[in-house]
């Protein structure tokens, strides 16, 4: 068997808050193989973010494992982790203040270079990196000397795709890349995105509010909710078969146009959201389950229903 490129086994982080313990990443067990993406998808606050930043440690993880080829880099040394940074990298959802104003796109570009190599590089071989990811990344390179403010957004985002994928990673963690794009400008970005993903074999954890944006990008869907997976599979297999009560609600909030289907009936839970604060047992989505048993509030556990899709409900069992 292959081993994933990237592993979580039980991953939890939680946070420490006045009124207790917040559970924001919980149990977390996910695989993504090499040269495929995992779309995250969930509503606002679910966790998306702290599972990207925990798998690449730049949160303390609470317990749980983070393997990277089949290594658990939990127990990885600050320079042991300087190390793995040039296989796994983070690109970010607002290209406006994650990139220092005061810095031209050469200098942006170079130094995640500069960071993980010091000086070894001599300046050809430096600017032979940095044109060439310009050039993959769309960006002309008559801009190597502009400033951040003197680009439009779309361009911004390209220079945090440059300085991503400058160290040739081999996995990225893709935190809302687009979401602060016009709606022609994503489907650049996204597209950008697969092409390199083609060209340099790499992996994505792609986490998005979008399912359009997801379904475009992803080859496997985990859905969350507060925290919790709800349900795991191939994304054709979760768009057509989506067996998880929360997982049929988010689809069927997705804006259709088509029209037969325009006048359908959406589904929305109702009931009252728990607090991700000192949870109960069991499942996060039990008190808005129009599917609700006794069994739910008792105990959650994500189970393999069929090949590659795992769903966390009872109904199933
Ligand atoms: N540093 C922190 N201290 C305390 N709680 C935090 C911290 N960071 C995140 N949280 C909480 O953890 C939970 C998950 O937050 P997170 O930012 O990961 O969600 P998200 O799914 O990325 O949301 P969004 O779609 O809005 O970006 C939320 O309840 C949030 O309030
Ligand atoms: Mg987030």
């Amino acid at each position: 068997m292959t081993i994933p490129l990237v592993e979580t086994v039980g991953l939890n982080k939680f946070f420490k808050t006045p009124g207790g313990m917040l559970h924001a990443v919980e149990n977390i067990n996910l695989k993504i193989p090499a040269r495929k993406t995992l779309g995250v998808v969930g509503e606002s606050g679910c966790g998306k973010s702290t599972l990207g930043r925990a798998i690449l440690r730049l949160t303390p993880v609470t317990s749980g494992e983070v393997l990277f080829e089949g290594k658990n880099i939990l127990h990885y040394s600050r320079d042991d982790m300087k190390h793995m940074y040039r296989n796994m990298q983070m690109i970010f959802q607002d290209p406006y203040s994650a990139l220092d104003p005061r810095m031209t796109l050469y200098n942006l570009i170079s130094e995640p270079i500069r960071e993980l190599y010091g000086d070894s590089l001599c300046q050809t071989e430096m600017d032979e990196r940095v044109h060439l990811i310009m050039e993959l990344c769309g960006l002309p390179r008559s801009y190597a000397n502009s400033y951040p403010h003197e680009l439009d957004g779309g361009r911004r985002q390209r220079v945090g795709l440059a300085r991503a994928m400058v160290i040739e990673p081999k996995f990225v963690v893709c935190d809302e890349p687009v979401s602060a794009l016009d709606v022609s400008v994503q489907a650049q970005i996204l597209n950008l995105l697969m092409d390199l993903q083609e060209q340099r074999g790499l992996s994505y954890m792609f986490i998005t509010h979008d399912l359009c944006v997801v379904r475009h990008i992803s080859d496997d869907i985990m859905v969350m909710y507060m925290g919790q997976a709800v349900e795991c599979a191939r994304k054709e297999e979760l768009f057509r078969h989506p067996l998880h009560p929360y997982t049929k609600a988010l689809l069927s909030a997705i804006p259709s146009t088509n029209l037969s289907r325009r006048n359908r009936i959406r589904y929305m839970p109702k009931g009252e959201v728990s607090s991700p604060i000192n949870p109960a047992p069991g499942c996060r989505f039990a008190p808005r389950c129009p599917y609700v048993s006794k069994k739910c509030k008792a105990e959650y556990q994500l189970k393999e229903v069929d090949t590659g899709h795992y769903v966390a409900c009872h109904m199933y069992d």
